[in-house]
């Protein structure tokens, strides 16, 4: 599992619409995809992971009418906000893409243009029902009624009646291939999503109206002569086209080369038939691979509740990030939710798991660890021959940190991969228990000495599987354990090696600060609804 794999791999999350702040499910998102990003670079990979901002449409362009300022200078503002947010929240993306770049327009002309040349756009006129929250059409079937009878899409947002001259793409001609597409296992998961999307295709796809005339916010349809032909492109089919746009599309050498097709888009579970019906038709008629990988993940929930600026619950993840730490935030994210389904999350909730799991057991286990080094051993590592326990102990750690929860992620499991490593904490904590190493410092200092230094391998190991979470905390203590910089990935947790270096460099122990400080939940949590 630890080899390293030396492959290119792609990832991105899908680019939000900067039409207000980022909320707390636009940081779950770039979190679980930079959780993704760093775990397959410590494997080795050559890792490219793009995010960013979907800036043109319907949407930008009435929030920006408004607030009485151009869409443009919405989106400047906004889109700052959401890059603010990933550098505050430690995701590290390669590119962070907005759509108003020229780069962007150059490859949305350019996929457009092949589609063309494939014949699959025609002009004609659009007539029905657009949702402008969702920015998307929807057949007059797919409708439900409100509570006071008005017409919504089946995202419970409003509709409004459009009729327009506008291009349209022959989705109706891919069906086919799109079926055997969607049944091709890993291609959507979690499979729960595939069954819906297989009988939308089923029931007959038609074709998909691609631009608009009726407001200019967007990306220029070129005339066949190059001339301006007064239509924009549909929304999302710009958007799409910013997976490419980042690998330096149309220009097919270089990073497009490399990097695609993408090895995961992780997108939220409302946007599925964009990525897995749209998308993969746009590139099949312009003759480029589709993604290996479309991963849906489902919603967070305040208490319970879906956040909207009605209920007053909408959340700032900076403050979140601010209060318990990124890391800690981070952490509660990945472990609270299985991945693919809805969560819950709470200031309590937050606070009692980083309490419990990473204060009290990991925190706690490298703090009394490292300081018996410092007072007991003058903090000195030395060679020493493990007893039978060690060795069991240290077998069991080494699973846990370089074959489940390395597997584990690598399926996108992530609070499953994490549950075994903490499974491995907990078991140091019952060895530390169990062998009494400040008893030990009187009646067999040998023996203490084996026990501190074992914990001191085990907390090496348990800190490098877990940096993919939480990085910064990781480092730090990785740091405070002497391991180099550069040796640690997940290939170095087979060196048979790294602690007799360490003891021959002479690094020595200082008393340690603790990593992950406990949490107190804050008066205006506590008394937040
Ligand atoms: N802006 C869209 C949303 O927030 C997502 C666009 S993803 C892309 O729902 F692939 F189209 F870029």
């Amino acid at each position: 599992m630890a080899e390293t794999d030396p492959a290119p791999f792609y990832v991105t999350t899908a680019i939000s619409y900067p039409n207000g702040r980022p909320h707390i499910g636009h940081a779950y998102e770039a979190i679980a995809a930079d959780v993704i990003a760093r775990f397959q670079r410590m494997r080795g990979r050559d890792v490219r992971f793009q995010t960013g901002t979907d800036e043109h449409g319907l949407k930008m362009a009435r929030k920006a009418a408004e607030q009485g300022r151009t869409a443009r200078d919405l989106a400047d503002e906004m889109s700052g906000y959401f890059r603010d947010m990933c550098d505050a929240l430690d995701v590290r993306y390669d590119r962070f893409i907005r759509t108003v770049e020229d780069d962007h327009h150059r490859a949305s002309r350019a996929i457009w243009q092949r589609m063309e040349a494939a014949g699959d756009l025609y002009l004609d006129r659009y007539e029905g029902w657009y949702s402008v929250r969702d920015e998307a059409y929807y057949d007059e079937s797919e409708l439900v009624e409100g509570e006071s009878g008005e017409r919504l899409s089946p995202q419970g947002t409003p509709v409004e009646w459009t009729v327009e001259e506008s291009w349209f793409f022959r989705l109706s001609k891919y069906q086919d291939r799109l079926l055997e597409l969607l049944r091709t296992p890993g291609f959507l998961e979690p499979a729960s999503r595939r069954n819906e999307m297989i009988a939308f295709v089923e029931q007959g796809l038609r074709d998909l109206s691609v631009s608009r005339t009726s407001f200019d916010w967007g990306v220029k349809v070129p005339g066949s002569d190059g001339t301006d032909s007064g239509h924009v492109m549909y929304v999302w089919v710009d958007a799409l086209t910013n997976y490419l746009t980042g690998l330096g599309f149309p220009d097919e050498t270089g990073d497009m080369a490399k990097f695609w097709p993408a090895d995961l888009h992780l997108i939220g579970k409302d946007i599925v038939r964009f990525h897995t019906i749209y998308w993969p038709a746009f590139l099949m008629s312009a003759d480029l691979p589709v993604p290996k990988k479309v991963f849906g993940h489902g919603f967070l929930l305040n208490r319970g509740q879906k956040e909207s600026k009605s209920l007053g619950n909408v959340t700032d993840p900076l403050a979140l990030a601010e209060r318990f730490g990124v890391d800690a935030l981070r952490y509660f994210l990945l472990r609270e939710v299985a991945f693919g389904q809805d969560g819950s999350y709470s200031p309590e909730a937050i606070v009692t798991r980083a309490n419990a799991e990473l204060a009290n057991s990991f925190g706690n286990l490298a703090q009394r660890t490292l300081s018996m080094i410092a007072k007991n051993m003058d903090g000195h590592l030395e060679a020493f021959e493990p007893a039978e326990v060690d060795r069991k102990l240290l077998s069991l750690v080494g699973d846990a940190c370089l074959r489940e929860l390395p597997q584990a992620f690598e399926a996108l499991a992530f609070s499953t991969g994490i549950e075994a490593w903490l499974r491995a904490v907990h078991a140091c904590n019952q060895y530390v228990d169990e062998q009494a190493p400040w008893t030990l410092r009187k009646t067999d200092p040998e023996r203490m000495k084996a026990v501190l230094l074992t914990l001191f391998m085990a907390l090496r190991d348990l800190a490098i599987a877990i940096r993919p979470v939480v990085p910064t905390k990781a480092a730090d203590l990785l740091d405070q354990l002497g391991v180099p910089a550069d040796e640690r990935q997940y290939e170095h947790l087979q060196d048979p090696d790294w602690f007799r270096r360490l003891v021959m460099a002479g690094f020595t122990v200082n008393s340690p600060t603790p990593i992950f400080p406990r949490l107190e939940l804050p008066e205006a949590a506590q008394g937040a609804a």
